[in-house]
């Protein structure tokens, strides 16, 4: 099926991302009468938002991205790019499916909300609108965009932390930026969806936060762990899992955080997991972290350059370790990675 411009719209995610909830909560005013912009914008102005406008769909998307509102409310029947179209675009984007969108439709319009739900709107309201009933509608949808700009910023926090962790050691420094660099566009090689794109990203960032509870004495020493250091080592993948378990939005890189060490014959941690059993984007950030951990000086030894780095992980495919498919893919994107660099 041909995407049309008003499906996906191709909104930044970063810059959705990087847009901070504003302090006056800011609401996005889509019609293409001016006469109804204008008595929405009054009452809306009147309760102390800040008001955006546009007049179609198109228009709208563009607001999104650069003005990032906080709730989206929008005619049906407009020329080009319509209301139900505008909820399909916004709601198939993980960075705006999220944001509150409230339909208006005509007083009879029951086929029209039927319409609007299928396509993902959070609520109606009829023309010609009650103001209490618009006031009360907008201040609960916007309250509960506030709660999910809080989860938003709690993933923020948590993505500091593993920051912050790493910075513990500067011998790997830059690790986990690398990875969740990597990972993401090994990702999108491979053709996965944009949900598990995001997961590959945030778990490339987080997959050793565990670290946070293995004591400095072992994570810096510079000298060769024993078998018993190792063994607190390896717990670093079961104390994350127990960390990301805390909050539900990262239930998608528990995968990562637990089993990027496991092997496909069964001789990784800490589930000793085989196979398919080793959840795919675990093998793809696993076989990130081996390759940057070569390719990068320890105190103990010196970093390989990059050939040297892909014969070891091909020696890892021939031992049954690695899947041949995932470290061919990623051979190929780090050679295409070096020539960009060059
Ligand atoms: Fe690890
Ligand atoms: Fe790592």
């Amino acid at each position: 099926m041909r995407r049309t411009a008003c499906d996906s719209a191709a909104l930044s995610a970063h810059a959705i991302a990087a847009a901070q909830p504003s302090a006056v909560p800011r609401v996005l005013v889509v019609d293409d009468t001016p006469a109804n912009v204008a008595l929405l914008e009054r009452l809306l102005r009147r309760e102390g938002y800040a008001v955006v406008t546009a007049a179609d769909g198109h228009e709208a998307l563009a607001k999104v991205r650069t003005d990032s509102p906080d709730l989206v409310i929008s005619d049906v029947l407009m020329p080009g790019c319509d209301g139900f179209q505008l909820c399909r675009a916004l709601k198939s984007e993980p960075e705006t499916r999220l944001l509150p969108i409230v339909l208006v439709t005509s007083l009879s319009g029951a086929d029209e909300r039927i319409r609007g739900i299928d396509a993902g709107a959070d609520d109606f309201i009829a023309k010609p609108f009650d103001p209490h009933e618009l006031r009360a509608r907008v201040r609960s949808l916007l309250r509960l965009k506030r709660y999910t700009d809080e989860l938003d910023s709690a993933e923020a926090v948590i993505l500091s932390l593993a920051l912050t962790i790493e910075a513990r050691d500067r011998f790997t420094q830059g690790h986990c930026l690398r990875l969740s660099q990597l990972g993401a566009a090994l990702g999108g090689r491979l053709g996965l969806g944009v949900e598990d794109i995001q997961t590959l990203e945030r778990g490339g960032i987080l997959h050793d936060i565990g670290k946070v509870g293995i004591p400095d004495a072992i994570l810096l020493k510079p000298e060769r762990l024993t078998a018993e250091e190792f063994a607190i080592i390896k717990t670093h993948t079961i104390i994350g899992d127990r960390l990301c378990s805390e909050l539900s939005l990262l239930r998608h890189v528990r995968s990562i955080v637990r089993h990027h060490h496991e092997r496909l014959d069964g001789t990784g941690y800490p589930d000793g997991l085989r196979g398919r059993e080793v959840p795919l984007l675990a093998q793809i950030i696993g076989i990130i972290d081996v390759y940057d951990a070569l390719t990068s000086a320890r105190p103990y030894k010196s970093a390989l350059p990059r050939d040297r780095a892909l014969e070891e992980l091909a020696r890892e495919v021939e031992k049954g370790w690695r899947d041949p498919t995932l470290v061919r893919e990623f051979a190929a994107l780090s050679v295409e990675k070096d020539c960009d660099a060059r």
